[in-house]
Parts: C-alpha cells; sequence; structure tokens
C-alpha cells in the first residue's frame, strides 16, 4: 500500500460525515414536493444572470431572460457532477484498506452527487414542460468528464474545488437574498448548498494531499498547464451554450432581427456565464488563499495571465462598488 505522504485530518473528514447525515434530503419528499415551476417567478437572480445591465428589456423578458440562464444554471450543475463523482471514486481508491472515516466521507459525496444529477435532470424535465420550445443543452456529460478526467488529478481537484466553493458563493451572495425568486427554484439551491458545503472540505483535504504527492516543480508546473487548460475548456462550453441561450431567448421574444440588440444580448449572456463559472470562483477568498498556498508565485502569475482576458467578466454592480470605495480611500 502506498503512504500517505501527509498525515490526515481525520476529525475533519468525521464531521463532514456527520453533517452530511445531519441534514441529508430527498428530492421529492424535501425539495420538489409535487411542485412545478412558475412561470412568473424569476430564477437565477440579477447578480448571476446579469440581466439587469440589458436596459432595453422589458420586465417579462427580464424575467424570461433569468429562467433561460436557471434552466442552464441547473443543467450546467449535472454536467460537472459527473466528472466530480468519478474523480472523487477514483481517489477513495487511497482510503480503501486505509482510514475508514475518510472513505466514508468520500462515499456519501459520491453519493451525494448521483442524487444532484438525478435532482438536475428532474429539474430539466419541469422546466423544459413549461417554458417554449426551442432550448438546447447540448452539453455532453460524458464527453465534458473524458475531456477533464484526462487531466491530472491536482488539477481536476483544483477545478472541483473551485467550483463547489463558488456554488455556495452564489446561493449565499446571490439566491438566497434575492426578492420574489421562483421559490422551487431557491429551494433546489438551498438544499443543493447545504450537502455541497460539505464537498468543498473534502476537495480542500484531497487537493492538499494530492499537492503532498507532486514529486517536483516540474510535476507541479504541468499540474498548473493541466489548470490552465481545463479553464480553457470551461470557457469554450461556455461559449456555446452562450450563444445557444442568446439564440433561443432572441427567437423566442422575436428580437432576433434586431442586431445591434442581439450583439449586446450575446455578449452580456456569455459575460455573465464567464462570471458565475469562472470568474466569481477565482474571487473567493478560500479558493485564493489555497491556491495561493499550493503554487510558486511564477505559477500563480501565469494562472492569473490566463485568466486575464476573463477578468472583465464581472456584475457592472460590483464595479461600480468598487470604484466607489477606491474613490473614498
Ligand atoms: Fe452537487
Ligand atoms: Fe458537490
Amino acid at each position: 500500500m502506498e503512504t500517505q505522504a501527509i498525515p490526515l485530518d481525520i476529525s475533519r473528514y468525521a464531521r463532514t460525515i456527520e453533517v452530511s447525515k445531519r441534514i441529508r434530503w430527498d428530492i421529492d419528499h424535501d425539495v420538489i414536493r409535487g411542485r412545478s415551476f412558475d412561470l412568473d417567478h424569476t430564477f437565477l437572480p440579477d447578480g448571476l444572470s446579469l440581466a439587469d445591465e440589458l436596459a432595453f428589456l422589458s420586465p417579462a423578458e427580464h424575467r424570461f431572460l433569468s429562467q433561460v440562464q436557471g434552466r442552464t444554471y441547473a443543467n450546467m450543475f449535472g454536467v460537472v457532477e459527473r466528472f466530480i463523482g468519478a474523480k472523487m471514486l477514483e481517489v477513495s481508491r487511497d482510503h480503501w484498506l486505509g482510514d475508514q472515516t475518510a472513505l466514508e466521507a468520500l462515499v456519501r459525496f459520491t453519493d451525494e452527487e448521483l442524487k444532484h444529477q438525478e435532482l438536475f435532470r428532474r429539474i430539466e424535465l419541469l422546466v423544459g414542460a413549461d417554458m417554449p420550445a426551442g432550448y438546447r443543452f447540448d452539453v455532453s456529460a460524458n464527453d465534458v468528464a473524458a475531456f477533464v478526467l484526462g487531466k491530472c488529478t491536482w488539477a481536476v481537484l483544483a477545478l472541483t474545488c473551485h467550483i463547489e466553493l463558488f456554488s455556495q458563493a452564489h446561493y449565499r451572495a446571490s439566491i438566497d437574498a434575492a426578492p420574489d425568486l421562483s421559490p422551487l427554484f431557491k429551494d433546489v439551491f438551498l438544499f443543493h448548498w447545504k450537502e455541497e458545503s460539505q464537498h468543498a472540505i473534502i476537495d480542500e483535504l484531497e487537493w492538499q494531499r494530492e499537492d503532498a504527492r507532486l514529486a517536483s516543480e516540474a510535476e507541479r508546473d504541468a499540474a498548473v498547464d493541466d489548470l490552465i487548460a481545463l479553464v480553457g475548456g470551461v470557457d469554450g462550453i461556455l461559449q456555446a451554450q452562450a450563444q445557444a441561450d442568446a439564440t433561443y431567448f432572441l427567437t423566442t421574444i422575436g428580437m432576433a432581427g434586431h442586431s445591434e440588440r442581439a450583439e449586446q444580448m450575446n455578449a452580456t449572456v456569455l459575460k455573465a456565464y464567464r462570471w458565475q463559472y469562472i470568474v466569481s470562483g477565482t474571487l473567493e477568498p478560500r479558493f485564493q488563499t489555497l491556491l495561493g498556498r499550493l503554487v510558486s508565485s511564477a505559477q500563480m502569475a501565469r494562472i492569473q495571465a490566463a485568466l486575464a482576458p476573463l477578468s472583465y467578466a464581472v456584475p457592472a454592480r460590483a464595479e461600480a462598488m468598487n470604484a466607489m470605495r477606491a474613490t473614498v480611500h
């Protein structure tokens, strides 16, 4: 058997098991409860959808854009959870004949991601039954998983940690506080957030454990290359889905012929997706701290250079607030 490069923090694994047991929920009994989506409600709030940056939208169009993006938001989680679950099963191998608490924590994590994928499939069916025809989500969970799992474990755990931290940040900062959200949409991400909190802790533990196994700086350099390639792959998916969602939106509301507005729509949806799935996570203090501890300053500079073209993708409101703070100080 392999030796552990760093001692396991068993109490942290144990704590995730304890919380996971306490908050465990059921898709039908706790989350859906026989409900369907009411299209009079907003799905994804402005802080994530950036729909408030398109001043020409009527209130009904604004709401519809939040629903298109909310539908994609649920589908995107369903996609990433495929590779996250598979990677967790794979790294659990190190614990099979080792610490059984760590093993149980990873098994519960994987079980929860399987349940979440089922939840997001159910949500897609419910939303699809009521929304106008023509929506497309052509991202294959298995194709994405084949690409992601082709990269080294360090990079996959880094991306996973980033995703699970931003999913919590989105709930706390935007979804929880937003007024007039669809109660069902809000509940889906409330219950999801409850289980994701444990996942992020396990990601941090497993990512650090993997980091300690890297034999040389050259190996870590290669791992950083993989992480940069993964971010590029995510951005490719976002570009295609932003285009698909903007086209569906414009066609449905009859705005497709208005080239100036169509252009603004395409740009804003892509900006929103880059904000949701890449930039908001990179700004999370927990992610920055851990990444900063694991990589050298030269490696961090390479990551920052790769992210620089995406860094424009922050809500205009947040930028205005930052500018205000800068003026005050
Ligand atoms: Fe999940
Ligand atoms: Fe998760």
